[in-house]
């Protein structure tokens, strides 16, 4: 799926619907273990992977819910492709 404009800003609507509270309002968090801007600088080529796989397991020994079955994968594909615009490293 294509960032388009459209897909952008409901991957940010939806991030902050049900991500912020923990990883920041439009993924700004100072708090780095949580700030999702550095997921291309911590994990490269595998920050897909980390994603899908953090989403779809959790992190519960460190408060992280699971999402899959939560929302629909295709949500979670949007929130993804939002947080592709935010990256501190492209
Ligand atoms: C209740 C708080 C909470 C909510 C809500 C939450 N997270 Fe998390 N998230 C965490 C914690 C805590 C971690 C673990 C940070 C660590 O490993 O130290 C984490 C880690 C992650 C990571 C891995 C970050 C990394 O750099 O390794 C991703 C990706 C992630 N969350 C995505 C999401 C998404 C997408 C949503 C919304 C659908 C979300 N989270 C909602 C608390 C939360």
């Amino acid at each position: 799926m294509e960032g388009s404009a459209d897909v952008i800003a409901e991957g940010r609507s939806l991030f902050n619907q049900y991500c912020a509270h923990c990883h920041g309002p439009n993924a700004i968090q100072g708090e780095r273990p949580l700030d999702l801007r550095r997921l291309t600088l911590r994990y490269g080529q595998e920050a897909p992977t980390v994603f899908d796989e953090t989403v779809s397991k959790g992190r519960l020994d460190k408060g992280m819910p699971v999402w899959k079955g939560v929302l629909s994968d295709d949500v979670l594909r949007r929130i993804f492709i939002y947080l592709q615009t935010v990256q501190t490293h492209p």
